[in-house]
């Protein structure tokens, strides 16, 4: 037998990340030694998932209440109670949470973190909400670099966070009434996608991380007509497609590049991580019920943050948002992306950043 056991093989990668994690250290700061690579920038293309604050506040429900009453403590444009996915992402990298795009002037001491072109609602075409979609996200990185805000030298040191977390497809499904022709479709988001990636790679950036799709169908949206007790498992098969079809994508363009530039950070197996959390043994947060959000209209007209004409809330809040995993019918709470955050799943896919 010449091949080695996965147990052996299992063994070696731990004291290979042993020493990896060693060296690390003892060579922090070194310019030499390539796996001491540090980003400090880092850039964001995308959705809600990823947005800090991009939205225009008369449009978007994340500059309303409740939204960001756990963090900042008022609503500031995450779509969330708190600290959503670039947080996250931004606290592992060691650098500050890059300023939403439409503050670049007045904060711009803070434009050598990077900046968040992530908008609300949008998708790599054109959806119904009014925000640039993913390329005019790229457009407006591509006019600091035109414009001498930043050097391409500089972006070397930088990474991108790409998240595309459904918006093409809901509106797909809301325009054609079905999923008919959804396969075909999901092949040009992708392709799309794809042209999007290699851009940003183009524009200097040294490694670029795209989202997988997470389980759409397991999104409060999908779970209320089950009573948020089961996921929509024709919905997720399409998402299973959606989620080949990036990997493949993401190997062409490292082929392409003769590169390792690209990769995907697995929200898939992250959110499923979480929902299969059971309450006991677990040091990570778990959640009682994973498919029911916190913060729900009162009925089918009203969503997280309506109001009636009078002001009257037409919405209800569950006591503790740390004990949900979803905020709204889509978006999780900044409990649940700490934990979505903390799962195997997403750990071994951050490990692509160095
Ligand atoms: C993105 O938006 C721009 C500006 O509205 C539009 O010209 C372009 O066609 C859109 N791109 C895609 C891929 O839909
Ligand atoms: C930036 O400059 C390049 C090269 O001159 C040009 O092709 C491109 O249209 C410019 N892009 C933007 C967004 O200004
Ligand atoms: C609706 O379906 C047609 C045919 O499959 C497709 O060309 C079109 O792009 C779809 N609409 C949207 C909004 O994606
Ligand atoms: C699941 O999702 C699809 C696509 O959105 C929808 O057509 C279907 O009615 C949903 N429900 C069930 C039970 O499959
Ligand atoms: C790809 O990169 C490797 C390592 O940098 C180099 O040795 C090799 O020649 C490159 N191959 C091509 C086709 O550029």
């Amino acid at each position: 037998m010449d091949t080695p056991t996965p147990l052996f093989s299992l063994l070696c990668f731990f004291l290979f990340s042993l020493f990896l994690g060693e060296e690390q250290h003892v060579v922090e700061g070194s310019r030499v030694w390539t796996f001491g690579f540090r980003p400090n920038m880092l850039f964001v293309f995308g959705d809600s998932y990823a947005d800090t604050g991009n939205n225009r506040k008369a449009l978007a429900s994340s500059w309303k209440l409740p939204y960001g009453i756990t963090f900042p403590g008022k609503p500031a444009g995450r779509f969330s109670d708190g600290r959503v996915l670039t947080d996250f992402i931004a606290g592992y990298l060691g650098i500050k949470t890059p300023v939403p795009y439409r503050y670049r002037k007045e904060l711009g001491g803070r434009l050598k973190y990077g900046l968040n072109f992530a908008y609300g609602g949008t998708g790599v075409f054109d959806t119904p909400a009014p925000e640039p979609n993913m390329t005019t996200q790229i457009d407006f990185l591509q006019q600091l670099l035109n414009d001498s805000v930043y050097s391409k030298r500089a972006l070397k040191t930088s990474v991108a966070l790409v998240s595309l977390a459904g918006n093409d497809y809901s509106n797909y499904i809301a325009t054609n009434g079905s999923t008919a022709g959804f396969p075909a479709f999901i092949g040009r988001v992708v392709n799309q996608l794809k042209v999007n990636l290699k851009r940003i790679h183009n524009l200097g950036v040294r490694k670029i991380a795209a989202s997988a799709l997470q389980p759409l169908g397991c999104l409060p949206q999908s779970t209320a007509q089950f009573s948020f007790e089961q996921c929509n498992e024709s919905e997720n098969a399409l998402v299973g497609l959606h989620n080949q079809l990036l990997a493949q994508a993401v190997n062409d363009l490292n082929k392409e590049t003769n590169s390792s530039s690209f990769f995907v950070l697995d929200m898939y197996n992250a959110f499923w991580n979480v929902f299969n959390q059971k309450q006991a043994h677990q040091v990570s947060p778990t959640f009682v019920n994973p498919f029911e959000p916190c913060c729900v209209g009162v009925s089918a007209a009203f969503s997280c943050g309506s109001v009636d004409e009078n002001g009257v809330k037409q919405y209800t809040l569950c006591s503790n948002p740390k004990s949900k995993f979803f905020w709204d019918t889509v978006h999780p709470t900044e409990q649940g992306w700490r934990a979505v955050y903390s799962t195997p799943a997403l750990q071994s896919s951050l490990k692509q950043f160095w």
